[in-house]
């Protein structure tokens, strides 16, 4: 039977929100796809994303930070005003909904855009009393593997902070400088080349080791350690729900593959 949102026929959704539903322990996986209907571009589009038309080695990495930190901030500067204009879509808000209503819940996000976040704001926004609480419980379950790009940091020492005014790059003497020791601030972002936050990395590998099920959405599968982040909960025998309009090199060992955007799909999977 073929099913008209794309999946492979109503039977596999159901099985695979039951699987959700049943299992303790969720591991959410997401990539740039996620963001996608938000409005904000992906890196491996051939048409339109970001590595197709910028160099990363001339924009995100130390050494292009050290050589022309200007330019890098220009850049930064300009995806963060994107960023701060668009919406989280029904992707995020349904990922938000299962956060607040799962404790055992985690979202290891490679996208630095803060939607996830921004999605839990809104849900809770009428709750009254309470809302604080539940918004900081959920929260602190979203792991953010590559950083954030409304966050700056020192790139001496560990200054680190919310940081959303516009960066004025006309010269190196008008960007932002830390607080604390005058370096020059930096996204709080990870760079071609750098290590990931070790604690982040560490609960997001222990969350995938011990999760059920992982839910693998809008993400090409190809930047590691992230991509490794499923690998966990197969190795301990749990199962894979991918989400993606198309292949990548977990479809293969994913359980239930739906070839739908995340707008449409993460709803109907995670939804009561
Ligand atoms: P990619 O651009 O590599 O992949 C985006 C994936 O989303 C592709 O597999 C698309 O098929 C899929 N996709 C597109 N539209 C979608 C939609 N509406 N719903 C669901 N899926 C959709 O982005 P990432 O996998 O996130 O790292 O890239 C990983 C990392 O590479 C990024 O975090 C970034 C980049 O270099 C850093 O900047 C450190």
């Amino acid at each position: 039977m073929v099913d008209p949102a794309g999946g492979e026929g109503t039977r596999t959704w159901e099985e695979a929100r039951q699987a959700i539903r049943a299992g303790r322990g969720i591991v959410i996986l997401t990539g740039a796809g996620v963001s996608a209907e938000s409005g904000i571009s992906t890196f491996r589009d051939p048409r339109d994303g970001l590595w197709a038309r910028f160099r990363p080695e001339e924009l995100a990495t130390p050494e292009a930070f050290r050589r022309d930190p200007r330019t890098v901030w220009e850049w930064y500067d300009l995806r963060r005003r994107g960023v701060l204009g668009c919406e989280p879509n029904p992707g995020h808000r349904a990922i938000a909904r299962f956060l607040l209503e799962r404790d055992d819940t985690v979202v290891v996000t490679q996208n630095v855009d803060g939607l996830h976040q921004r999605a839990l704001e809104d849900e809770v926004e009428a709750w009254g009393q309470g809302a604080d609480e539940a918004l900081a419980r959920a929260a602190a379950r979203i792991l953010p593997l590559h950083g954030e790009i409304l966050r700056v940091r020192c790139s001496r020492c560990d200054y680190n902070a919310a940081h959303r005014e516009p960066v004025n790059s006309d010269s190196k003497e008008t960007l932002p400088r830390c607080p604390q020791c005058g370096e020059l601030l930096r996204p709080a972002v990870a760079w071609f080349g750098e290590m990931l936050e070790e604690r982040v990395l560490e609960r997001s590998i222990e969350a995938a080791a011990s999760a059920r099920v992982c839910v693998v959405a809008g993400t090409s599968a190809l930047v590691h350690p992230a991509a490794s982040v499923p690998q966990f909960t197969l190795r301990s025998g749990g199962s894979l729900v991918e989400v993606n309009p198309e292949e990548t090199p977990l479809s293969a060992r994913a359980r239930w593959r739906f070839r739908v955007g995340a707008a449409t799909a993460l709803p109907r999977l995670l939804d009561p």
